[in-house]
């Protein structure tokens, strides 16, 4: 029997255990940068993203070794997007994953800093694998840089900002949502496709890429649920977090029982998508299923 949080935690060991030897040959050198990349990147976190890019992957028949890399990247980006989000600029949080925020734990200028550094360390892990061919490499970082720029998370959270104190359209926010959260899930599953032998494969790319993009929405859609009726032990955040900043939300939009009904009609449209690939979706679908149940 196939058991998600057993994947999960395996996942978590493994992504853990090889992002921490990314960071062997780098030396302080009397900065606390690469501390705090590490702070950022290494304690805690769900890593939903690296469980998309191994489940697709090992669904589809991909090296783990190669998955590893494109895993490790898009957390590093994930990761970057958290330390950035939570400065005095932008939500100006002070927990993340049950901790101090990066800019309080250290510094603004470190923090900002830290970031910038891990979406570089990112494209350089993917440089970095003997398992890719240049082709793939080539294709990661088309996916992955499209995704985290200006046609995806930076332009989501730049949206996401100007929309604060804002009543904006239920098109307005889905497109918020789609591409500050939606982008980066969406890169991490075709990753994974990309690390596989399949991937000139366009019709199945296409159909995997219908489910990534609804369960990257149904994603920010619970985020934006729990943050309301979230428990602040289990989210590692602050709760009430978008309230306080007047933020444009699926529950601001829809109210609560609105929002948890578009959550579990993106679930529906996800796994209809996944009814069409001839492989074994399990993993895919269990984690379609968790996203829309999550607690943190
Ligand atoms: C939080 O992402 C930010 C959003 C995109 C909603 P996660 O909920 O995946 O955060 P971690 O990595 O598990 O801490
Ligand atoms: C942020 O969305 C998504 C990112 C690109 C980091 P939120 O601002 O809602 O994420 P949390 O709630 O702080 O994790
Ligand atoms: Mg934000
Ligand atoms: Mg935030
Ligand atoms: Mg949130």
């Amino acid at each position: 029997m196939y058991d998600f949080q057993q994947n999960l935690s395996q996942i978590q060991q493994r992504i853990n255990a090889f992002m921490e030897t990314q960071f062997d040959d780098i030396h302080a050198s009397g900065s606390p940068l690469a501390e705090a990349m590490k702070y950022g990147l290494l304690l805690g976190g769900k890593r939903i993203r690296p469980f998309l890019v191994y489940a697709t992957g090992s669904m589809l028949g991909a090296d783990l070794n190669a998955l590893d890399h494109a895993a490790a990247a898009i957390e590093s980006v994930h990761a970057y997007s958290l330390i950035h989000d939570d400065l005095p600029a932008m939500d100006n949080d002070e927990l993340r994953r049950g901790k101090p925020t990066c800019h309080i734990a250290f510094d603004h200028a470190t923090a900002i800093l830290a970031g910038d550094a891990l979406q570089a360390f990112a494209f350089e892990i993917i440089e970095k694998s003997t398992a890719l061919s240049a082709q793939q490499k080539l294709n990661l970082v088309r996916e992955l840089s499209r995704a985290a720029g200006v046609r995806g998370m930076c332009l989501g959270q730049s949206l996401d900002l100007i929309s604060e104190h804002k009543q904006v359209t239920l098109a307005e926010l889905e497109f918020i949502h789609r591409n500050k959260t939606g982008a980066l899930l969406t890169a991490a599953l075709m990753m994974g496709f990309i690390c596989s032998p399949h991937y000139e494969n366009h019709e199945l790319a296409r159909r995997l890429k219908r489910y990534a993009e609804a369960i990257g929405l149904a994603f920010q859609v619970q985020d934006d649920i729990l943050d309301i009726e979230g428990n602040q032990a289990e989210i590692g955040k602050t709760v009430g977090a978008d309230l306080n900043l007047d933020k444009s939300t699926y529950p601001k939009l829809l109210g609560l029982d609105g929002a948890k009904q578009k959550a579990q009609e993106l679930y529906q449209s996800a796994v209809k998508n996944l009814d069409e690939i001839s492989f074994d979706t399990t993993a895919l679908r269990a984690l379609a299923e968790f996203i829309v149940h999550r607690k943190n």
